[in-house]
């Protein structure tokens, strides 16, 4: 893995207003001028994008978005490309988050579009793939992402451009996660359907307290946070773990 830089991802989600959000970022960026070795990444809502930016300018925190249309521009109301992420100074986006996929109804080759818009407009894609708690019951966990990422990952993807985030379904909000043989075993399926060197986030449940344990197995090259990316020690306190 040390060819495969940490990263640790904060996923905001729909939360933040402008007073909380920006002393969040305020708070990140602080911390991060102490010595850290991953890196950092914090995707707020939209409407936050550009002065999380601002307050981020000058740390090592990436910014990104947490969703973007496939096309450039155009009619589609209510919807951002990655274009304009770029443009409001992101560097990455999220793609095919279970929330979209399951929630809204997402397919995979939506998300190979917007990843290809990526692409396109010079972002990281991070690409999630995760099975449902009826899936892994099933024993199917393997095969179903291992479908998601033949659909979703584009073709000519690079390590460079592509980070995949392996999230399952149940472990997303719930305080619960795999097992760490489960992860890895995951992880390692998963490393056989992308470019060699592409990085292998795993999100769903990541806390101060999991985060060691989880982010020093071999196979896993940093975290994905939700809920806990929200409180700036606790985002903190897991890129620590990583390093
Ligand atoms: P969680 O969310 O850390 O709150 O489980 C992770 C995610 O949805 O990316």
């Amino acid at each position: 893995m040390a060819d495969r830089k940490t990263l640790v991802a904060g996923n905001w989600k729909m939360n933040g207003r402008r007073d909380d959000g920006l002393a969040l970022a305020r708070a990140i960026a602080e911390r991060a001028t102490a010595q850290h070795t991953c890196e950092l990444l914090v995707c707020p809502p939209a409407t936050l994008i550009v002065p999380v930016g601002e307050v981020l300018a000058g740390s090592d925190v990436a910014l990104g978005g947490q969703d973007c249309h496939a096309a450039a521009s155009g009619a589609f109301t209510g919807s951002i490309s990655a274009e304009m992420l770029r443009d409001a100074g992101c560097s990455h986006v999220i793609v095919g988050h279970s929330e979209r996929r399951h929630g809204l109804g997402e397919s995979d080759a939506d998300i190979q579009a917007k990843a290809l818009a990526a692409r396109r407009a010079g972002l990281v894609a991070i690409v999630c793939v995760g099975e449902t708690r009826a899936e892994r019951e099933a024993r199917v966990a393997i095969s179903v992402v291992a479908a998601q990422l033949a659909g979703s990952v584009p073709e000519g993807a690079a390590a460079d451009t592509l980070v995949i985030a392996y999230e399952p379904v149940w472990a997303i909000g719930t305080g619960l996660t795999p097992t760490n043989a489960d992860i890895t075993e995951m992880h390692a399926a998963i490393r056989g359907h992308i470019p060699a060197g592409t990085r292998i986030l795993y999100g769903g449940s990541v806390n101060p307290k999991n985060a060691a344990e989880i982010l020093a197995l071999p196979e896993v090259d940093g975290a994905l946070v939700g809920g806990a990316s929200l409180k700036a020690e606790d985002f903190w306190a897991i890129a620590r773990a990583a390093g």
